[in-house]
């Protein structure tokens, strides 16, 4: 094996799969081919697929209006020496959309996006301190471990989701050292309004931005995604995954007053502006809106949801609970094996499952899909309880 770690993605290695290094022959590995929910490995095995390329994918593989605007920007050339047209009409498509994005910066993934909004942040303060709740990607940021310099993590510090006196206490002590409080909108659970309005009104208090990182929120929940559901607007938003349904591209955008620090720091990625997927997201983006996808989401994904709550009931003692939204949701299992076995129990039976937090749905998923899969969850879940 010459790729290290088995593949450049960790949530796809199969331990992160199935709680195995090395699983055998009978469970997928590797694939070829994606079309709609379904997979296809390279044995030639076909999977319906509730992992949806970890949540990148909202409208389905291979969709048509998608692959074709990608197709019409690769006949062009794909990538070039000047800013492609394709980057400012995005841009202001997206604004029109969601207009707390006065001005917009393109990158490739979502944990340089959040870097890049978190950048601004410190340049428009001054200030080095960052509080985070959620998973911002591999970057220095939040994610610590070896090789992340402790000058770096003593900058950082995690914030409890959804817990208002320990946010505030947390901003007031950073104070006037604060640059940014950086947020996931949704983590197992919806957040409260009094969270989100007390992130604004803290956040404010102090002079530090306020960030919503909604790589997996974003066109999900709402084509607005947190925002325009919970109605509270930071300074700076973070898009990614759904954005580009599968092909590479994340923004920030917010505030003009910090998307101007880019003439004062150095934000920039030579493939940023390739025009592919940027040719690519547009034309996600006009179909999310066109077809309404987060109302087929919440609907198809609601079924999942309360599909996976009932099997959570009627296998306490496997599974603790069924977190998440429609969007968003997964079983969280009693011991980590359980997980893993009814997640490789599952793929025999021709569904990806995701064992921890989270499954996703897409306009490509309908009732039966859903229903499939639950039978299949059910069945593994029994098979799980035998052992
Ligand atoms: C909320 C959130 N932010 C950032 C990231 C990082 O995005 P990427 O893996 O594209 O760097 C992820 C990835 O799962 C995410 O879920």
């Amino acid at each position: 094996m010459t790729v290290a770690g088995f593949t450049s993605t960790g949530s796809k290695r199969p331990e992160a799969l199935f709680g195995l290094v090395d699983p055998g022959p009978d469970l997928p590995i590797r694939m070829r081919r994606s079309a709609g929910p379904r997979i296809w490995d390279d044995q030639g095995r076909e999977y319906l697929d509730l992992l949806m390329a970890l949540g990148a994918v909202s409208l389905g593989y291979a969709h048509p209006a998608v692959m074709a605007a990608a197709r019409e920007a690769l006949e062009r050339g794909g990538v070039g020496s000047l800013a492609p047209v394709e980057e400012e009409r995005l841009a202001g498509r997206l604004r029109e959309l969601l207009p707390w994005l006065e001005s917009i910066r393109f990158l490739k993934t979502g944990a340089e996006a959040v870097a890049a909004a978190v950048r601004l942040a410190r340049a428009a303060t001054g200030r080095s301190r960052v509080l985070g709740c959620g998973y911002h990607g591999w970057l220095d940021l939040s994610s610590g471990g070896p090789g992340v310099p402790t000058a770096v993590q003593a900058d950082f510090r995690a914030i409890p989701f959804d817990d208002a006196a320990r946010t505030r206490a947390a901003i007031r002590e950073a104070d006037n050292e604060l640059a940014a409080v950086v947020i996931e909108p949704v983590v197992d659970g919806a957040p409260t309004i009094e969270w989100l309005q007390l992130l604004r009104a803290e956040t404010e208090r102090v002079g530090a931005a306020l960030i919503f990182d909604e790589v997996k929120t974003g066109f999900r929940l709402a084509v607005g995604g947190a925002v325009e559901r919970w109605g509270v607007v930071p300074d700076l938003v973070v898009l990614g995954k759904a954005l580009g349904n599968g092909f590479p591209l994340a923004a920030v955008g917010g505030a003009r007053r910090l998307l101007d620090q880019v003439g004062r720091t150095w934000i920039s990625s030579t493939l940023a502006t390739e025009f592919v997927a940027l040719a690519a997201a547009r034309a996600a983006v006009d179909q999310t809106v066109a077809l309404g996808v987060p109302a087929h989401l919440g609907r198809v994904g609601g079924r999942l949801h309360r599909g996976l709550a009932r099997l959570a009931g009627e296998f306490p003692d496997l599974v603790s609970a069924a977190p998440g939204l429609p969007e968003m949701c997964y079983l969280r299992f009693r011991d980590d094996a359980v997980g893993g076995r009814v997640a490789a129990a599952a793929a025999r039976r021709g569904l990806l499952f995701k064992r921890t937090a989270y499954n996703f749905v897409s306009l490509a998923h309908g009732d039966g899909e859903v229903d499939f899969a639950l039978g299949v969850v059910e069945e593994a879940l029994t098979e799980a309880a035998r052992c």
